[in-house]
């Protein structure tokens, strides 16, 4: 047994379909997921065919090229694919297999933290066990795995590891092939770690309870619908009301009267979700003063804890955790691509092009506000949560999306008040935003998004 997983998990395990993937068989198979589809390449027919019953191998397929180098080589790459894209199951364990891993979300997370060194290994204290679909899964969603424990021995030895413990002490002499064969597997998807190593940053800010809601909240950490899936056949639940007195107050509103322009109060109601913006670009200028006056930072105090900062919004802690990456799309003035805003210095600086990613992020963005084009600037909300964590138990987390919908509010008003178009969007994807950022997403995650265009030419939001 080892601690440490180095090859692509498709080298070690038998392989079959990951759940909802159907194979279609042919001489080079084609995989089906909704309304995604991936063709293999025609190269190893026999050893593919293997793939829709759980019991292809990097063995078998390495033979099934064998003298063909290029073929080889085009069935890695396929191999490669399958795994990044979550189409495959990873079996060990026996035939029925003992153990059936797949990833979560489409993200492919940075491997469960090994040190090569360790003696004892316990459960991840992110594991989780859910009963779906017939099966009891264990899943630490910080390293994207779901993990189906299909031989009961495999509980029993589980149970054991809420302490820390050597290997040898698993098994009796019953379950020692069992445990051979199905260790690799634990370690790889991060159900067993090795002891000490979750104590690492960033896994040692997060507690499970967060880091099980940001991975159920982020497309890209999880495969299962997403949004505004109307999932209930019953008509909306009645509002829920605390029981109350026949005694009514009838509050006073304040004398109808039209407010200077810019008043607060006439922003407030002036404030609209604009999905759809001008026919001209916003300009440097205006993405400029928008940023300045919804995220620069304003002060700056030295504490006992550190230095503290503040910004236009409020912030529990004057932390300040969140950060903003935008996608440029369409901005007078300033290239497309990705930037990190630099609040203290006020300031872009541009990120390494990622091509796909930033296009995939505001293409998600245009459908999810119900847009034929990307809007002109996607802003990515970022939150660097260990430093909040280092600070907050148990609120972390919690505080985080506070902050977010403070900063949503904040960037409304400031853009209807400078005529801009602003829009919340409700969600995105997690993985997409790590490509772009190049940031590990559980030191840096990304927990909300908006969009900002130039101010329509009419005043009136096609979409409403
Ligand atoms: C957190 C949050 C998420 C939202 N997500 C979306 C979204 O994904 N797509 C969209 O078109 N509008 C989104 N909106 C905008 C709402 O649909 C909008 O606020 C609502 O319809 C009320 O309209 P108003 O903002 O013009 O008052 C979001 C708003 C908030 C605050």
């Amino acid at each position: 047994m080892t601690g440490v997983v180095v090859a692509p998990l498709w080298t070690g395990f038998d392989l079959g379909p990951a759940p909802g993937v159907r194979v279609t068989p042919g001489p080079g198979p084609t995989l089906t997921r909704g309304r995604e589809t991936v063709a293999l390449p025609t190269v190893a027919a026999g050893a593919w065919r293997d793939l829709a019953y759980g019991r292809l191998t990097a063995t078998a397929l390495r033979e099934a090229t064998r003298g063909r180098p290029a073929d080889r080589i085009a069935a890695t790459v396929a191999l490669d694919v399958l795994d990044a894209g979550g189409w495959l199951s990873y079996h060990a364990g026996g035939d029925p297999p003992a153990l059936v891993a797949w990833r979560r979300g489409t993200a492919t997370l940075p491997p469960p933290p090994a040190d090569p060194a360790a003696e004892t290994f316990g459960l991840s204290r992110f594991c989780h066990v859910v009963a779906r679909d017939g099966d009891l899964l264990a899943t630490a969603p910080a390293y994207g795995f779901d993990v189906a424990v299909r031989d009961h021995r495999l509980w029993r030895i589980l149970s054991l590891l809420a302490r820390p413990r050597r290997p040898a002490e698993l098994t009796d002499a019953d379950d020692g092939d069992l445990l051979a064969a199905a260790w690799p597997l634990l370690l790889a998807t991060g159900v067993v770690v090795a002891t000490g190593v979750e104590d690492r940053p960033p896994l040692r800010y997060w507690e499970p309870a967060d880091l099980l809601a940001h991975g159920e909240s982020r497309e890209g950490l999880r495969r299962k619908p997403f949004g505004g899936t109307y999932r209930f056949a019953e008509p909306q639940p009645e509002p829920v009301r605390p029981p109350s007195t026949d005694q009514r107050v009838d509050l006073p509103s304040p004398a109808p009267g039209a407010l200077p322009e810019g008043h607060l109060f006439r922003v407030l109601a002036e404030r609209r979700s604009v999905r759809r913006g001008g026919a001209e670009p916003i300009t440097l200028g205006q993405l400029g003063e928008f940023l300045h006056r919804c995220a620069r930072t304003t002060a700056e105090y030295h504490t006992d804890h550190g230095v503290v900062r503040t910004r236009p919004y409020p912030s529990g802690g004057a932390i300040h955790e969140l950060d903003l990456t935008l996608v440029v799309h369409r901005v007078a003035g300033l290239d497309p691509g990705g930037y990190a805003y630099r609040p203290a210095e006020h300031r872009l600086d541009r990120l390494p092009a990622a091509g796909a990613p930033e296009r995939r992020l505001l293409d998600d963005a245009a459908v999810s506000t119900m847009r034929t084009a990307p809007p002109d600037v996607l802003v990515l909300i970022g939150a660097d949560l260990p430093r909040l964590a280092w600070k907050y138990e148990g609120i972390a987390y919690a505080l985080v999306l506070k902050h977010v919908g403070v900063l949503m509010q904040t960037m409304y008003l400031v853009a209807t008040a400078m005529r801009l178009a602003p829009c919340a969007v409700g969600g995105g994807d997690a993985a997409q935003a790590a490509l772009l950022t190049r940031l590990d997403p559980f030191a840096r995650p990304v927990v909300g998004e908006f969009i900002l265009g130039s101010g329509p030419d009419d005043d009136t939001d096609p979409t409403e």
